[in-house]
């Protein structure tokens, strides 16, 4: 096992009927800042679950914030925010009105003159407003994290920045929240929770028997609690299951003393940024083609991962490694998420990616082994 650190506190209010904790979650005296998306919050009742939790609090709005958020719309909350001085920010929707809050909490308390900087050159945040959240849509881990990822459409970037600072204090997790979700967003928070987990788990083996089980148990989960949300919305267990999967996803517990890949990921955000794939569809797209062309380094867990998660147990070693590969694209692709680059109409341009991480001198992978040029042989493997 490799050395590691870990902390992780934030608190988790989990449960049926926790939105109305929030008011004891955040200190009395605070000035707070709401911040939502683009309404679903108004459409499903949590809005006004939350403003009653908060009645006679000072509470100013911050509404508008989009999927995979902008710097752009996430700059305009920054003068007035400063001006009543807030000093709370209450995130509640998805993942993406989320990592906008926490570059909010981080922007406010910068000095420097472009926040963007925090993103582009890894400008330290020294401090952050205090932030907390009710979470809408399991899927990101971002409730019990440090990270964000802020896109700006006018460079077309998306890029990621943590920092403890913005970590959430606590994080409301109310499985109703969730009943309201559209089929796609729940499928995409299933993908993203697997993934998360298997960028984690499918590396190379440093004898870490325990971390490798508790990573095989969430994916098992996602593979039997999924396709129960998707067929029944309202099935709280399920979507409770769900929920406390996609945070245990990504809280940083998996990563403790094994390597991470991550490779899927960040060719996955320059997707999202050249073609507005949604992040869960970009990952569908790049992790099978990730698993394919590193078939050899990885493929002492990718059997164990066919073994465990899947029950392959019959057929050469090639060919367990082969069916665990279809299994997984099988079950994004049973959720409704589309595996290839021609499912959405991507044919072109794709050496820009590759060029990115030429400038950035980037080398990806739990092996550091995935440079411009396996990039651009994974694209072509999405391609197929
Ligand atoms: O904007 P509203 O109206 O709220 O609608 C949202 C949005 O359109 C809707 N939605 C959310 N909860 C709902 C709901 N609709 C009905 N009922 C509900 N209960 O769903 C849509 C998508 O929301 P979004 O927040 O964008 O989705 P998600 O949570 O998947 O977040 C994706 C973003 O998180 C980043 C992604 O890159 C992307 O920008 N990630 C953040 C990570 C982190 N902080 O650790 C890690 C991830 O790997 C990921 O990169
Ligand atoms: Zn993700």
């Amino acid at each position: 096992m490799l050395n590691f650190t870990y902390e992780n506190p934030t608190q988790i209010v989990f449960g049926r009927g926790t939105v109305a904790q929030v008011g004891r979650l955040i200190p009395r005296d605070r000035t707070i800042l709401m911040t939502y998306g683009g309404g679903s919050i108004k459409r499903n009742g949590v809005y006004d679950q939350v403003m009653k939790a908060l009645k006679g609090r000072p509470v100013l709005e911050f509404g508008g914030i989009e999927p995979n958020p902008s710097y752009e719309t996430l700059m305009k909350a920054l003068p007035r925010a400063r001006r009543e001085g807030v000093d709370f920010l209450l995130s509640v929707g998805g993942g993406s009105v989320l990592d906008g809050t926490k570059f909010i909490a981080a922007a406010i308390d910068y000095e420097g003159e472009e926040p963007w900087d925090i993103l582009a050159k890894g400008a330290p945040v020294k401090s952050a407003v205090p932030l907390g959240c009710v979470l809408t849509l399991p899927a990101t881990g971002s409730e019990m994290n440090r990270n964000a990822v802020i896109s700006r459409r006018s460079t077309k970037e998306k890029l990621v920045f943590t920092s403890r600072h913005t970590l959430p204090k606590f994080a409301v997790l109310d499985p109703t929240t969730t009943f309201s979700l559209p089929p796609k967003q729940t499928a995409n928070g299933i993908v993203d929770a697997f993934v998360h987990v298997l960028e984690q788990y499918l590396t190379y083996d440093v004898n870490a028997p325990l971390q490798d089980r508790q990573a095989e148990a969430i994916l098992r989960t996602l593979v039997e609690e999924g396709p129960k949300v998707m067929k029944k919305p309202k099935d709280y267990d399920a979507r409770a299951n769900v929920m406390w999967c996609a945070t245990q996803a990504l809280n940083g517990l998996l990563s403790c003393g094994v390597p991470g890949d991550w490779a899927t990921h960040q060719i996955g955000h320059e997707l999202t940024a050249f073609y507005g794939v949604d992040h869960a569809e970009s990952l569908a797209i790049a992790y099978p083609a990730v698993m394919r062309h590193q078939r050899k380094e990885k493929a002492k867990k990718l059997r164990q991962y066919g073994e465990r998660v899947w029950g392959i147990r019959e057929g050469s070693r090639d060919e367990r490694i082969e069916a665990a590969i279809e299994k997984t694209e099988e079950f994004f692709r049973s959720l409704g998420v589309k595996t290839r680059l021609k499912d959405y109409g991507i044919a072109k341009g794709l050496e820009r990616i590759g060029a990115r991480f030429q400038a950035r001198g980037a080398s990806l992978g739990e092996r550091g082994n995935i440079g411009p040029r396996e990039v651009g042989e994974i694209l072509t493997l999405c391609r197929k």
